[in-house]
């Protein structure tokens, strides 16, 4: 029996050496460092065709190396966050040299990719800005959300309140009055020239609007009582790279608001609409928390009321203690 399990164990930890110790998937792992991928990535990164990426993601996957989540036509895959395959993972971190010309090739080209899903996505908002107020209310019950989203951000006041992604500056709009700073950042010129009117029309003297990307807000280290993210995630290809700067953002005892949609099937909105994730779970959501150093306080959701609509989700994430 004790000799049975032996060789089992032997046989599971010569599999984990084995799918990990190939050039291929060693630089699939080494990209899933920098965060989750999806197929379509890793072969514009790699130049290699989809079945055999997709072979290779499979024997990470089979090995426990890797996790693989199915979105759609696509499938996203992350590193695994615990037993032998994370610590193998991180010790193959630890000992490879990450300026090898190799992964750095490899580096340049995925935030090339990146950049041009940034691009995509900036294209979209340019077109729309002018209709996204019309756009965001045929999602889901609009009042119904909002009022669910000043319920879950607590009644207390605070000195900052940061809107990631504000987009037209609605939630601004929404909860900006309560705090002594509202901000709203947003990579979209057309959608921040809309929102800038909207909040001077509506006399809101304590609340700005910054051109930046959400990824780059290290100026506001734990300074804010409330941060928001409303509709913005399913534009990130890795949700965890918005989320654990925003959590840095929070300042001690601050809340962090996520809003977005609960997965569906809905392809057409890649294409058509610049998405990049097809909703987002609640054991995502638990995931990237825990990335951030946050956990799920709460959850509510806001099915649609048509047929085929899509489900809003919010998301009360605070510090884990
Ligand atoms: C769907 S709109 C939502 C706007 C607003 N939060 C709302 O719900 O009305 C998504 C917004 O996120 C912004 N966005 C997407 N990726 C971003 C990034 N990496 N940095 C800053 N803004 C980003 C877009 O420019 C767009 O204005």
């Amino acid at each position: 029996m004790l000799k049975a399990r032996q060789t089992q164990n032997a046989q599971k930890i010569v599999g984990l050496l084995k799918a990990a110790g190939e050039v291929t998937r060693l630089r699939l792992l080494a990209l899933l460092s920098e965060g989750e991928l999806s197929v379509k990535d890793f072969t514009e990164i790699l130049g290699q065709s989809q079945p055999r990426v997709s072979r290779h993601l499979k024997l990470l996957a089979d090995a426990q190396l890797v996790t693989r989540h199915a979105e759609g036509a696509w499938a996203y895959f992350r590193l695994s966050d615990a037993g032998p395959g994370r610590a193998l993972n991180d010790w193959l971190f630890q000992t490879i040299d990450p300026a090898s010309p190799e992964l750095r090739r490899d580096r340049d080209k995925l935030a090339a990719v990146r950049e041009a899903h940034r691009d995509q996505a900036n294209a979209y908002f340019a077109k729309i800005a002018g209709d996204w107020d019309k756009v965001r209310s045929l999602h889901a019950p609009d009042s119904a959300v909002e009022a669910a989203i000043i319920e879950m951000a607590g009644d207390g006041q605070g000195r900052l309140m940061l809107d990631l992604g504000t987009g037209t500056g609605r939630m601004l709009e929404l909860l900006g009055g309560r705090f002594e700073h509202a901000i709203g950042i947003d990579s979209s010129r057309e959608m921040l020239g809309i929102a800038r009117t909207k909040i001077e029309e509506a006399g809101l003297g304590n609340v700005q609007v910054r051109l930046r990307d959400i990824t780059d807000i290290g100026d506001h280290a734990e300074s804010a009582d409330l941060v928001v993210i409303h509709q913005v995630l399913h534009y990130f290809d890795d949700p965890a790279t918005a989320l654990i700067p925003a959590a840095e953002c929070l300042a001690p005892g601050g809340v962090l608001l996520v809003i977005d949609f609960a997965p569906h099937n809905h392809e057409f909105l890649r294409t058509e609409q610049a998405h990049r994730r097809l909703g987002l779970s609640d054991e995502q959501m638990a995931v990237w928390a825990r990335s951030a150093g946050l956990e799920v306080m709460q959850v509510r959701r806001f099915p649609s009321e048509k047929e085929q609509g899509l489900t809003v989700c919010l998301w009360r994430l605070e510090r884990r203690v």
